[in-house]
């Protein structure tokens, strides 16, 4: 039997899925000594593992070459949804806020906003909501720097600990959303490896009981 492939996001959730995988009885061996090896086998065989940024885990799962993923709800609300959503995984677990400097009123005045982000579609989503114009702009990391240095009047942004905040002297001013790791699945797949796919469900859904 072909290998179910799944999709895993590299760097902060790498850990806790692989937690998950060994708690489950599966060899992650190939992923503890990978090197620079891409495609690794977990489970004597039975998945193969990609590790991936966290965008690209989405790109190869609604693409058909991976048919599971495991990303953050970050990501996933960012970046679409052509896929399914199978799982909560528990770990992983932040927010997203709205921060700006601690002694700026951000809701003050009439003049539109200016908020840095990494997550632009969120953020635009964010204000949408509250009827508010905003100019966004996109930022690939470390987006507390932009209202230190005046690039905005705000951030939004992922909060896990709220020590990067605190270190900058800034403060979230309101929470967005929750967010956590979420297993996900391509559509055929789900039709076509359904036993496989539902085994491992859950399987998993126990584990994080
Ligand atoms: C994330 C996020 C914040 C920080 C929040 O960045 O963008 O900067 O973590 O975590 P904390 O509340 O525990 O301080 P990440 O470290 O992933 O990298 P980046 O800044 O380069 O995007």
């Amino acid at each position: 039997m072909k290998p179910i492939r799944i999709a895993l996001t590299k760097g902060r959730l790498e850990k806790s899925t692989v937690e998950l995988f060994e708690k489950l009885g599966y060899n992650c061996d190939e992923i503890h000594n990978k090197g620079r090896k891409l495609i690794l086998s977990v489970g004597d065989g039975k998945f193969e593992v990609v590790l991936a940024k966290a965008a690209d885990v989405i790109t190869y799962v609604e693409h058909g070459v991976c048919d599971l993923g495991v990303v953050g709800k970050d990501t996933i609300l960012e970046n679409g949804t052509s896929f399914y959503e199978l799982l909560d995984l528990g770990f992983g677990r932040c927010r997203f806020a709205l921060a700006c400097k601690k002694d700026f009123d951000f809701y003050h005045g009439y003049g539109a906003k200016t908020i840095a982000t990494k997550y632009p579609n969120v953020t635009r989503r964010f204000f949408e909501g509250k009827n508010m114009d905003v100019r966004v702009i996109k930022i690939e990391g470390s987006v507390e720097l932009a209202p230190l240095v005046g690039l905005a009047d705000g951030i939004v942004d992922i909060v896990e600990t709220g020590s990067t905040l605190k270190a900058n002297n800034l403060e979230v001013k309101e929470y967005v959303t929750d967010i956590s790791a979420r297993l996900i699945a391509n559509t055929a797949s789900l039709k076509l490896r359904k036993n496989e796919i539902e085994e491992l469900v859950k399987k998993m859904e126990e584990a994080i009981k």
